[in-house]
Parts: structure tokens; sequence; C-alpha cells
């Protein structure tokens, strides 16, 4: 039977006889998917000013991978990178789009292609990836740890999860290089 699912973290809807393993459009983990009928909306925080700070810098953070992974999949020619790229650069503007709901900021649908943030070296990408990834999970572990309201803890503790995901798939990717 089909099913709707809704993400607690970014609210966005899917279509689908089983739960996905991650949401499809900013990849939280299952445990944050729940049936459509039983979504609520959660409530804008009030954020302390600490909070605030964090999340003005997470919004550039996200914007910013976004770019650069768009960067990298308009000029690979490797198709797999392609779609690692296009997939986790739409991820990374979903992450923008959700911390701009708490803090006034939009990103905007379209991720502007700037020739200047990436080569169309693959292992280049990757370490540029791995470094962009790790220095956000550890801002996120640190965010969170600092955060006060419930739905910045939730936000924070799912982009930790997702990050590490990219993460992983970039060391996956990484060992598979030393290997060729
Ligand atoms: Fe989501
Ligand atoms: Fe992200």
């Amino acid at each position: 039977m089909t099913n709707i699912y809704r993400c607690n973290i970014c609210g966005e809807a899917y279509v689908g006889e089983l739960k996905p393993s991650h949401c499809p459009f900013c990849g939280a983990h299952v445990h944050w998917l729940i049936d459509a009928k039983e979504y609520v909306e959660p409530e804008a925080p009030i954020l302390t000013e600490m909070s605030r700070k964090n999340l003005e810098f997470t919004y550039n953070l996200e914007v910013n991978a976004a770019q650069i992974y768009h960067c990298i999949r308009k000029k690979t020619k490797d198709e797999f990178i392609l779609g690692m790229f296009k997939a986790i650069s739409k991820v990374e503007l979903e992450h923008a789009e959700l911390v701009g709901k708490l803090i006034d900021k939009d990103p905007g649908c379209e991720i502007p292609f700037k020739k200047e943030l990436c080569t169309e070296d693959r292992k280049k990408s990757l370490d540029k990836t791995k470094i962009l990834e790790t220095n956000a999970i550890n801002f996120y572990k640190k965010f969170l740890h600092e955060a006060t309201e419930p739905r910045v803890k939730n936000i924070f503790q799912a982009l930790v999860e997702i990050e590490q995901d990219h993460l992983d798939l970039v060391n996956a990717n990484l060992s598979t290089e030393i290997n060729n």
C-alpha cells in the first residue's frame, strides 16, 4: 500500500510503500521519519543568542558546501562523481533551507554555478569534501552541545548523523582511489 511519510527534520513528504532508510530530501535517518498522519509542524523556537549565532554560521557552511558540490558535479566527467555530488549538493541546499527558516534566511531553490570553487580533479574534489564534512561534523557536535532549544538540538543531532554519512561515503571512495 502506498503511504505518505514526513520528515521531522526538514518537514518534506515522501510517497512510498515503506519508510526509506534516509529522508530523500535532507538525508535524516529513518528514526526522524514518521507517518504523515502523525506529523505536527514544529514551532519556530525562540533562539538564544548562542543558537542564533551557531545557526547563522551553519547556514553559511551549508550554502558554501552546496555551491562547492554543485561546482564539482558540473565540472566532472565521471558519472559516479556526478551522481554523488548531485545528491549531496541538493542535501546541503535542503540543510541551508531548513536552518534558514529559523533565522529568516532563504537560499532559494537554484544553486549558482561558481566555476572558481572547484576543479575537475576527482581526488582533489574528494579531499576537499572530506575537509568540509569533517569540519561540519565538529562544528555541529559543538552546536548540539551548546543548544538548549529542543528543536535546535534535534536539527544539530540529525545534521551530525547526515554529514557523517557524507564523510563515510567520501572515505569509502578515497580508499578505492588509493587501490586504483
Ligand atoms: Fe528530511
Ligand atoms: Fe549539510
